[in-house]
């Protein structure tokens, strides 16, 4: 974003700096703007699906052992039943999945009717047709605010064709696959 885009989104000049105030405009903005891949973490837990959408997710934390982590809401209630599942698939959704991120995130659905997925036998489940797949251990949490942030170990990797889907300023833009260097 230029400098010009941060002025009109905070309508005050952008080299000012203001306190971080919790749930202000200015928050909002700063980490909205923050752009994004979206992933489905998914189980199966006692012989039923379990899912939720997160843009939290980042990679590369370590790469020896690979390690991800992921910030969960401390008012989910989706989390606690996922994390008993001990592995969990991590999909990185496709460009074309941005259907299946809203109602993976719906509270009141049915979060997997009409969406095809793949487990594994031993608690993941993976969502077919995204951009890569990750079969992650929870491995450590860490209290964060109002989140708790989870430490995953990656055990096994998979990656497709597809373009990953983009969050920001709580919208999917596609990617330009231009590159400027
Ligand atoms: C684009 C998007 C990103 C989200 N990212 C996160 C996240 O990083 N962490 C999280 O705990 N919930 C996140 N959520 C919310 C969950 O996907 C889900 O909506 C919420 O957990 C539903 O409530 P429940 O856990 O009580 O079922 C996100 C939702 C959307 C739509």
């Amino acid at each position: 974003m230029t400098l010009a885009g941060l002025d009109r989104r905070f309508g005050t000049d952008a080299a000012v700096l203001v306190p971080a105030v919790a749930h202000s405009d200015q928050v909002r903005a700063v980490f909205g703007g923050f752009p994004a891949a979206v992933v489905a973490l998914c189980a199966v837990v006692d012989g039923a699906p379990y899912g939720m959408v997160a843009t939290s997710l980042a990679v590369g934390v370590s790469y020896d052992p690979p390690m991800a982590l992921f910030s969960a809401r401390n008012d989910s209630s989706t989390w606690p039943v996922l994390k008993k599942a001990g592995r969990i698939g991590a999909s990185v959704l496709a460009e074309h999945q941005g259907a299946a991120c809203r109602q993976l995130a719906a509270k009141d659905a049915d979060r997997f009717a009409g969406l095809s997925t793949r487990a594994t036998g031993h608690g993941p489940l993976f969502v077919e047709g995204a951009s890569s797949w990750m079969d992650c251990e929870v491995a450590g949490e860490l209290a964060a605010g109002d989140h708790t942030v989870i430490t995953f170990r990656i055990h096994q990797v998979g990656h497709g064709p597809e373009t990953p889907l983009l969050f920001h300023d709580g919208r999917f833009p596609r990617m330009r696959h231009e590159h400027i260097s």
